[in-house]
């Protein structure tokens, strides 16, 4: 199989293993995104008197029928096809003839893959943030379960002031609510048109209306200048690993005082078994692996975005090859996510809190009585401060 590129000599298939690297089988996940944009390109055309009516209709339709095909698993990104752009081409000429090779006048696989990833982020950050929001109800229903728990806060992990299951709990569903907010800016990126700016530098002699496939995309803007939009290719990435590591960081801090209060020591929280995993030696066990992993995975997320960014991190201007490797990254830590956050509203309905071993120090309350001596007695903190202090010494 040649590819559209193919002009003759062909490729040698070392050289096309390491360039197509994963890439053919990462952009299975881009094909209905890439059909998407490719109608909105061919219906520009039309518009624009570039593309006839009947081809546009043979374009519409062959690559309605290959996105079916492809979301029914009837056929996949091979590995001789490089990418999932040229496979699209590729099999709509061989579906629809000579009008397939229509499609891609005034575009390029560097404007074509990024209008792809901006569609498919879209979906992938509202899936995000609603993982994020269902964790955030899950540790809700969590506080409402356990309204009148008392727990101890902890600075330094010491007792420190009185707490509880709601007011814990409800930290981490503010915070994670936050999260799930903040990875909603990442559509201020993803809303610029990159169609139309083809290999990067637009298309001279072609009059496209960039304006059009924006408003049928539903992008916010037309990006410009052209020059810009290769420039911009994994900044929108970065962001959302940015948001995505930061999210998973606060489910992985909820899962550390889980992993805690689940220890023989604190003993605060019990986990059903079938929310806990077992041990090949020692009979007795019962671990909370989930949390473990759950905790673990900030790191790879962490790690992905780092990738992101050196990727792009002193790349000259203008397209590069380089970008391509950008995808791995960018799904794997959105797959990761998804998972985790998919896992959590489960485990968190499984927990419950054991009252019965939650013991709080009577001394938590010491700053709670400075404050009524300051209220009731107008003194400076500072002295009642002290007066709760020696009290306290006094009766230990
Ligand atoms: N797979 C490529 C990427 O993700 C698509 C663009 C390829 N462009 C090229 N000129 N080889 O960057």
């Amino acid at each position: 199989m040649s590819r559209l590129w193919d002009k003759g000599a062909p490729l040698d298939e070392r050289v096309l293993r390491f360039t197509a690297g994963e890439d053919f089988s990462l952009d299975e996940r881009l094909i209905a995104y890439d059909i998407r944009a490719s109608i909105a390109h061919a219906e520009m055309l039309l518009e624009q008197g570039l593309l006839a009516r009947a081809d546009l209709e043979a374009i519409r339709g062959g690559l309605t029928a290959l996105g079916q095909a492809h979301a029914q698993g009837q056929w996949h990104v091979e590995l001789p096809d490089e990418d999932g752009h040229t496979a699209l081409e590729r099999r709509l000429t061989e579906r629809i003839g000579p009008a397939g090779g229509r499609v891609h006048l005034g575009r390029s696989r560097n404007d074509q893959v990024l209008a792809a990833l901006r569609l498919y982020l879209r979906d992938a950050l509202e899936d995000l943030s609603a993982g994020a929001i269902a964790v955030a109800q899950a540790l809700e229903r969590l506080g409402a379960r356990e309204q009148t728990t008392a727990l101890p806060g902890y600075t330094h992990m010491q007792q420190a002031m009185p707490s509880s299951v709601p007011l814990w709990a409800g930290g981490f569903a503010a915070e994670i609510r936050d999260d799930a907010e903040a990875l909603r800016h990442v559509h201020r990126r993803l809303g610029r048109n990159p169609l139309g700016s083809a290999a990067g530098y637009g298309t001279p002699g072609l009059p496209l209306d960039r304006e059009a496939t924006r408003e049928k995309l539903g992008f916010a803007s037309v990006q410009e200048p052209v020059t810009a939009v290769q420039l911009s290719r994994g900044k929108a990435e970065a962001e959302l690993l940015f948001h995505v590591t930061i999210l998973l960081q606060d489910v992985g801090r909820l899962a550390a005082d889980v992993l805690l209060f689940c220890t023989e020591e604190f003993g605060f929280v019990r986990l059903p078994e079938a929310f806990t995993t077992g041990s090949s030696i020692m009979p007795q066990k019962r671990n909370p692996d989930l949390f473990e992993l759950i905790r673990g995975r900030s790191a790879t997320a962490q790690a992905c975005l780092l990738e992101v960014l050196a990727i792009c991190a002193k790349l000259p201007s203008g397209y590069q090859r380089d970008l391509q490797l950008l995808k791995f990254p960018l799904f794997r830590a959105i797959d990761l996510a998804l998972e985790t956050l998919g896992i959590l509203p489960a485990a968190l309905d499984a927990l419950s809190f054991r009252t019965e071993r939650i013991r709080l120090d009577p001394a938590i309350h010491a700053a709670e009585e400075a404050n009524r001596l300051v209220v009731r007695e107008g003194i400076p903190f500072r002295e009642a401060y002290r007066r709760v202090a020696a009290k306290l010494k006094g009766s230990g």
